[in-house]
């Protein structure tokens, strides 16, 4: 793995998120049958983590970097205005596919969630679950998501643990361990040598400077422990590892009046 400075990433997601997403159709069509939303790796219950607003009936919502968009879906059944926007036109094909069996309509937008076409001002929310949040460079989409959030709008993203990306191995399938392998002030951006696709995670006192800079106020910072029993697909964490360490947490922060 290799920390380095930012450079043609979008470009490489994008086509890294095409050859994917074939393999995230399913999981995404599972998670829109779904009345109830559940989030992250080990699909922990909306009723137990809290993540969303209690009501967003009315809301504008934009989903960063949405896939195959279910977040959106579940926003819409609680009464929101979803738009939805995605570097991959092939996630975004599987989300017109699941738009138009489940027969909720909402805007989709093929572009890069650090730099929305969109007017200043325009969201009451803007979310991302393992989208922008980890795909984009935080300091270009988390001003971006400023730009876009009317006074008082709140930023919801749900990311990988710190501890996660510090513990986990640069082999391929091969799970996190109860070893720091890289530094943790060197944090930004990480590459993976199975594939070409480029993450961003930074320290938790970077990200915090960095949310006040542009206006917000951090609310919550929920480190997600999934319940006896859980169970992921993904195979870079088990669960013995995930009771004993955050490995995904969510962000919850509003922007000043
Ligand atoms: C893991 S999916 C997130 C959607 C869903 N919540 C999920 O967990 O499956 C990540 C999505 O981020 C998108 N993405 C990556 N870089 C992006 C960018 N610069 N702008 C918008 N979307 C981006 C990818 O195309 C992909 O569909």
């Amino acid at each position: 793995m290799a920390v380095s400075e930012p450079g043609d990433y979008v470009i490489r997601n994008r086509r890294q998120w095409d050859r994917w997403a074939r393999d995230y159709e399913e999981p995404g069509r599972q998670r829109w049958s779904e009345k109830e939303p559940f989030w992250g790796e080990w699909g922990v219950p909306e009723a137990q983590l809290e993540l969303l607003p209690s009501d967003v009936s009315g809301w504008d919502v934009i989903e960063l970097g949405c896939g195959a968009a279910y977040v959106s879906a579940w926003l819409a059944r609680r009464g929101a205005r979803p738009v939805g926007i995605d570097n991959s036109e092939a996630q975004l094909q599987t989300a017109r596919r699941l738009q138009r069996e489940h027969g909720i309509e909402f805007p989709l937008i093929r572009g890069n969630a650090e730099d929305v076409p969109a007017p200043d001002a325009s969201f009451d929310l803007a979310i991302s679950e393992y989208g922008a949040s980890i795909w984009c460079d935080p300091y270009r989409w988390i001003p971006e998501a400023a730009r876009l959030l009317r006074p008082g709008g709140r930023l919801i993203f749900l990311v990988n643990g710190v501890l996660a990306m510090l513990t986990t191995p640069d082999e391929e399938n091969a799970p996190a361990g109860d070893r720091l392998l890289r530094p943790y002030f060197a944090m930004h951006r990480f590459e993976w040598s199975d594939d070409e696709s480029v993450e961003f995670h930074l320290p938790h006192g970077e990200m915090i400077a960095l949310l006040r800079n542009w206006g917000f106020a951090v609310e919550a910072l929920m480190e997600i422990r999934p319940p006896d029993g859980s169970t992921t697909r993904s195979p870079f964490i088990t669960l013995d590892w995930a009771q004993r360490w955050p490995c995904e947490e969510v962000w919850k922060a509003r922007l000043d009046q």
